[in-house]
């Protein structure tokens, strides 16, 4: 787990070194009162992150879409969605963010279109339109079948007939989110035009949506059963995917699009969503580490339970898995199914949501914030029936974490004017920004001064990282040249880390009584407390060590 000192990443690949922000521009801030959010509403509340710290920000989907899957199925790749404003409101965004030294990333969809997308609508009209190659078609068998035995994302058979023109069409998720036809060379065409438009105009970077779908098997060979290293979506549908998508040839596009992102000055970022069951399987995606992504999503980390054993595993094989170049992302909330970590984590607990902060803002690689996490933002209970926004049949509902940015108390939580927000904003009891700005002990208090500190001290952001020795239930790694320290109890019971051979300062506790406090070389932490330490005394051993090095050198 050593740094890379050679590697300067100032005027370079800028996202080593930031804090990304994920918002969902629809649940952001409302400025029309429609009960949707709005690219203004992200412009109105920049002050929101800069003052937090952020350097990037990356919305989902902002395209025009009938939003079958909200964003996700798009119409039309080089415009904006009418809900949420017009390319003039970007270009605005692009600028007033960037006077804040905030960057924008956009997330683009390359597997799918929406099949209201004029390529596809061109497409199924005839047989014989030059648009039908950008999607896959087959002849259904004698007996009518689908070609093969593919499921897609959402559960359900991965062909659907279209009537009109007696062909199977695929798609990984909904029906109404045809798959591209990777295989064509005027596909690859088309994106290496988006992205040219999008980086043109200012955007920062990517977030690439289902990358591992992008290429599928030319054959449509069968998909295998699944196997217990697969994803829990996989076992549950009983098929790995190894033939609908994730084909080696993914790895020529990715390729490509960091040459485009690289002949941009500062180069532009790709960051895939990579949704796969191991991190052997993400290293992958990073190329040579300077080659294709430039930041992947891990999933295993997301899915790992919220215990020092699991957090750990999973964090050291990361790090062993990825190329040494390469530069890890650590997320503990989505849009999707996995849900926010307030929740999933830390039981709604405010302690345990400052602990899970700590760990997500030093641990060594790019910490991607979802909206809400700053304030310890729970998922929403279910909103069954009519309130129902999200189509897909998913294993755990998604509107739960998707409901409205919670700014103050009130009606519409300062999301919205409207009486009716397109989901539910939260109950009366529910953590908001402007009460936690108020209290110096909140989520939000130690989330901000965190990010300060972090700002403060290069080595916590690119410093090395390494695990020490904790007792049971407690997280403890030191970053830098063992310039930092930093602790989490996630067990029941309280917990006493023994240092005998270091001093400390606490930068900043969860607990904020404890900020400054000297430490000597006992560490007490009660149950869902963490603490970053300066630590002021190096071990005997190793200081010998560098005085003998500064000898020899
Ligand atoms: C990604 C998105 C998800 C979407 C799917 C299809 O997994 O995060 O929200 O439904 O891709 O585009
Ligand atoms: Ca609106």
């Amino acid at each position: 787990m050593n740094s890379d000192p050679s590697r300067d990443t100032s005027g370079g690949e800028w996202w080593r070194d930031a804090v990304v922000y994920n918002i969902y521009p629809r649940s952001w801030r409302d400025t029309n009162g429609d009960g949707h959010g709005d690219l203004s509403g992200v412009v109105e509340r920049l002050d929101h992150l800069a003052w937090l710290g952020v350097d990037a920000i990356w919305l989902n989907p902002i395209m025009p879409s009938p939003n079958r899957d909200w964003g996700y199925d798009i119409a039309d790749y080089t415009a904006v969605h009418p809900d949420l404003g017009t390319l003039a409101d970007l270009d605005l965004l692009v600028e007033a963010a960037g006077q804040r030294r905030i960057r924008l990333v956009l997330d683009l969809v390359p597997s799918h279109t929406s099949d209201e997308h004029p390529w596809f609508r061109a497409a199924r009209s005839d047989r014989g339109s030059p648009f039908r190659e950008y999607y896959v078609w087959r002849t259904p068998g004698t007996d009518g079948a689908p070609p093969n035995n593919w499921l897609g994302y959402f559960g359900q058979p991965a062909w659907t007939l279209d009537e009109r023109t007696g062909e199977y069409y695929l798609h990984t998720f909904l029906p109404q989110q045809p798959k591209l036809n990777w295989w064509s060379s005027r596909v690859a065409e088309e994106f290496e035009r988006i992205l040219r438009f999008w980086f043109d105009r200012g955007i920062s970077g990517m977030r690439i949506d289902a990358l591992q779908t992008l290429v599928h098997d030319r054959t449509l060979r069968p998909n295998p059963a699944a196997g217990d290293r697969d994803t829990p979506l996989e076992r549950r549908l009983g098929q790995r995917f190894l033939r609908s998508g994730a084909q080696p040839e993914t790895h020529g596009f990715i390729r490509g699009w960091r040459r485009i992102a690289d002949s941009y000055t500062p180069p532009r970022l790709l960051f895939g969503e990579t949704w796969v069951p191991s991190v052997d399987d993400l290293a992958p995606y990073y190329g040579d580490g300077s080659d294709e992504l430039g930041l992947a999503w891990n999933l295993p980390f997301l899915g790992c339970d919220f215990t020092a054993r699991s957090l750990r595993a999973v964090v050291e094989r990361t790090v062993a898995a990825l190329p040494p170049s390469a530069w890890p992302a650590w997320a503990m909330s989505t849009h999707d199914g996995e849900g926010r970590a307030a929740t999933r984590w830390c039981h709604g607990d405010p302690a345990a949501a400052r602990c899970a902060l700590l760990l997500l803002l030093t641990l060594r690689g790019t910490p991607i914030l979802y909206y809400g996490d700053e304030i310890g933002m729970t998922d929403a209970v279910d909103t069954p029936g009519s309130g129902r926004r999200d189509t897909a049949e998913t294993a755990a509902p998604r509107d739960r974490s998707r409901t409205p940015m919670q700014w103050a108390p009130g009606p519409g939580a300062g999301f919205t004017s409207s009486p009716r927000p397109w989901l539910p904003v939260p109950g009366a009891d529910a953590p908001t920004v402007v009460e936690q700005r108020a209290a110096p002990g909140s989520v939000l208090s130690f989330c901000r001064d965190l990010i300060t500190i972090r700002r403060r001290h290069h080595e916590l952001v690119s410093g090395a990282m390494r695990f020490v020795p904790a007792p049971e239930g407690v997280l403890a790694w030191e970053r830098g040249d063992g310039d930092f320290l930093a602790v989490v109890n996630l067990g029941p019971a309280p917990a006493v880390v023994t240092r005998d051979t270091a001093d400390g300062e606490v930068l900043i506790g969860t607990d904020r009584h404890r900020d400054h406090q000297t430490l000597t070389d006992q560490v007490s932490l009660a149950p869902y407390e963490g603490l970053l330490i300066r630590l002021t005394r190096r071990p005997a051993a190793d200081s010998d060590r560098s005085r003998e090095s500064g000898r020899a050198s």
